[in-house]
């Protein structure tokens, strides 16, 4: 057995013999939990050992509409080491699912009654000592159902798509004036469901530790959201629920909400009078935790014969769930991304027997670039315009949604650095005019963009007497390198090394942080960190008598003073009513595609953010580079497929779900314009998470038109769409 110390130093020998250490200082800090987290010293939730734990496993309906007639659990009760098979005829109460007022349509409510919405769906929790017992256990639950014809298939149910309540039909100018342009393009294109599918599984334990007082460790984008919900379904006082999740491997907005299964790990742990643990499997990810819905989408668009827009109509429907309406703004980059006079977008949702959608990164924008990028390159090759000139002669030099001037837009300069680092000069416009060792080579680009946010974050800094800066809120790092975003902020702001600096987060227990999702932690935190460092050496100058020092250890100790710490809260300031603030993004693409077999080869991929000031350089190249190759799988491999005749997934693990491995991506450049916002907080920085998808399927497909003259307009782009 190899010991941490080993592993340790075997890691620090690599970091020093290999290119980390030898990068420029400007290349940006390293992962302040790196090590922790290849070492395995990182706990995620269900690693946490609790004393007297129990496991669940979850038992999913086998059929896809109608109602439960008959339950055996019994033969599953009498199985070694079961404690409890919950059902909705033993189910306890769940106080929240039974408040006033409660909307036609919202979340499932699981175990609540004989109804069964989608396949898949939760229809027994069973909980054993073991997990191996409580599966086992499982398999002998058996259901007797009274079936009804499903309806799981999009495509066949457009003529039903319905204006949802909360969308609204958006006309700027004239409708459908892309009509009577001199040139024109109609399309439509389609984006299959998507699967967010991080590395860690979905699971929490849940304890009771008296009869109105839980604990969870929990897989969860945003432990103050997991703690309210917890609270509102169990009517117990939100301080009596803490929630844990200081490690989130990879969620993409499948963690963003509280789901069924685990109000049930909750219900259970009363039910067994012991913690609970529930682990989702990789199947029961598919039907548990959302999706990117699939939709419909047609794209209009009209232009001047020198390559102006004069219209742009964009309408969409995408799939929910019959029990609940899930809405994202697949049209909104429509309304928003070119200069256009006339504007109208119209969005539909039709409601199937599957589970309810929710948003995955980028969610909307991602699904609305997918056809307005491919259109827009449609376009240019009508026009024989090259698709940047085609871009740049539509630039909107302010907001075309309010009319405001916008925070920061540094689009242009994103289309000529990543026009330049690809070789946008070798591009051919003409397609399937060039091969390199017998296959076709070309060049696509897709622009995106993300509203860029700050909301409010209180940050607790406390200087100890050994120079330990220690930083403490509530967020939660899925992935993108929060914490090392927040320590270089704060190395700066103090004037004091990074490894001096300790940042507490993934606590409800901590002072309050923002869900982390839509773009806006680095941006929100950022500035509760920036405002709560300048806070803290405030607090220094007064004790040091009106002079300034960043020798906090000496004034301390002249002090007589342990420790010296603030609690800042942070919000953003009323000027940005006056901006629109977006992030932007360009997306580059070389393919290479095989004329015989028809595969897609990305030889070369090239993502530029305009982001503002970018504050973590190295865990934003990253953070860049994983949503491009996000994207590359959306545009070449990523679909959940249903079998119509049972409304059943026949492809819900990773050997059939096809997301991209090493060998499917090459070397990806990410590159920054990296000049800062003047408004949107004091660091400068825009979100990069959403934008750093948000263009790249239309790039791919735009890149193999190119080379092959063939467009594909529904995604994935597999083999057979192309020979
Ligand atoms: Mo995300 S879809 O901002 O978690």
């Amino acid at each position: 057995m190899i010991s941490l110390e080993i592993l340790d130093l075997e890691i620090s020998m690599f970091m020093e013999s290999k290119t980390l250490n030898k990068r420029p200082v400007e290349d940006g800090l390293s992962r302040v939990d790196g090590r922790l987290k290849v070492t395995g010293a990182a706990k995620y939730s269900a690693e946490y050992n609790i004393k007297g734990v129990t496991y669940g496993v979850l038992v999913g309906s086998t059929v896809t509409k109608g109602t439960i007639k008959a339950l055996d659990t019994k033969r599953a009760e009498r199985a070694p080491g079961v404690l409890a098979v919950i059902t909705y005829l033993n189910c306890p109460n769940i106080p929240g699912y039974h408040t006033d007022n409660q909307p036609a349509k919202g979340p499932l409510k699981i175990f609540i009654d004989d109804k069964i919405y989608f396949n898949g769906q939760p229809i027994a929790l069973v909980i054993a000592d073991t997990f191996e017992r409580a599966l086992f256990a499982s398999s002998l639950v058996k259901a007797e159902y009274n079936k009804e014809q499903h309806q799981t298939d999009l495509k066949s149910n457009l003529s039903n798509a319905v204006t949802p309540g909360k969308a609204k039909d958006y006309t700027r100018g004239q409708e459908d004036a892309y009509k009577s342009a001199p040139i024109k393009i109609e399309q439509e294109y389609v984006l299959p469901t998507e699967v967010h599918n991080p590395m860690e599984l979905h699971a929490i334990i849940a304890r009771w530790d008296a009869d109105d007082k839980i604990t969870v460790w929990d897989k969860t984008q945003g432990v103050k959201s997991t703690q309210r919900s917890i609270a509102q379904a169990f009517k117990v006082p939100i301080e009596n629920v803490q929630v844990t999740a200081p490690f989130v491997g990879g969620a993409f907005g499948a963690a963003l909400r509280t789901w069924p299964h685990e109000i049930a790990a909750v219900a259970a742990a009363k039910v067994v009078k012991r913690p609970v643990k529930l682990v989702l499997s990789r199947a029961d990810m598919f039907t548990s935790v959302g999706y990117r819905p699939q939709t419909w989408q047609k794209i209009g668009l009209g232009a001047t014969a020198d390559g102006k827009l004069m219209g742009i109509t964009h309408e969409a429907s995408g799939q929910t769930s019959v029990y609940e309406d899930f809405t994202e703004g697949a049209v909104n980059i429509s309304q928003l991304m070119y200069a256009s006079p006339n504007v109208n977008t119209r969005y539909k949702l039709v409601s199937l027997n599957v589970n309810t959608p929710t948003p995955m990164r980028g969610p909307g924008e991602a699904t609305g670039a997918w056809a307005l990028e491919s259109a827009m390159d449609e376009l240019s090759y009508e026009l024989n315009i090259d698709p940047i000139e085609l871009r740049l002669r539509n630039h909107a030099d302010n907001d075309p949604l309010s009319g405001k001037p916008y925070s920061s837009k540094f689009l242009k300069e994103a289309y000529q650095l990543g026009a330049d680092k690809i070789g946008w000069s070798e591009r051919n416009q003409k397609p399937g005019s060039v091969t390199k060792d017998g296959w076709l080579v070309g060049y696509g680009m897709g622009t995106g963009m993300f509203g860029a946010y700050r909301s409010n974050a209180t940050v607790t800094a406390r200087m100890m007497a050994d120079g330990t800066l220690i930083l403490q809120t509530a967020v939660t790092d899925i992935g993108p390198g929060t914490g090392t975003a927040m320590v270089s902020i704060a190395s700066e702001r103090m004037g004091i090394p990074a490894n001096k600096i300790r940042f507490d987060m993934g606590d409800s227990s901590l002072p309050p942080s923002p869900t982390q999702g839509g773009s806006q932690i680095t941006s929100t935190v950022g500035s509760a960190v920036y405002d709560a460092c300048n806070e803290l050496k405030d607090k220094f100058k007064q004790v040091n008598g009106g002079t300034d020092s960043t020798d906090y250890v000496q004034v301390l100790k002249q002090h007589n003073l342990s420790q010296l710490e603030v609690t800042t809260l942070s919000k953003g300031g009323s000027e940005m009513g006056n901006y629109a603030a977006y992030s932007w993004s360009v997306h580059f693409i070389q393919v290479h595609v095989n004329p015989a077999t028809g595969v897609v080869r990305v030889n070369k991929a090239v993502s530029v953010a305009d982001a503002g000031h970018i504050v973590s350089p190295k865990t934003a190249a990253s953070q860049i580079k994983g949503g491009s190759i996000m994207g590359i799988g959306m545009a070449l491999m990523e679909e959940a497929v249903i079998d119509h005749r049972y409304g059943r997934l026949v492809n819900n693990n990773f050997a059939d779900y096809h997301v991209p491995i090493q060998a499917d991506i090459p070397q990806v450049e990410a590159l920054f314009v990296n000049k800062p916002d003047p408004h949107l907080n004091p660091m400068g920085a825009k979100g990069m998470g959403e934008i750093a998808t948000i263009g790249v399927a239309a790039a791919v497909a735009n890149a193999v038109y190119n080379a092959t003259g063939k467009r594909i307009r529904e995604l994935p782009i597999t083999p057979d769409k192309l020979i």
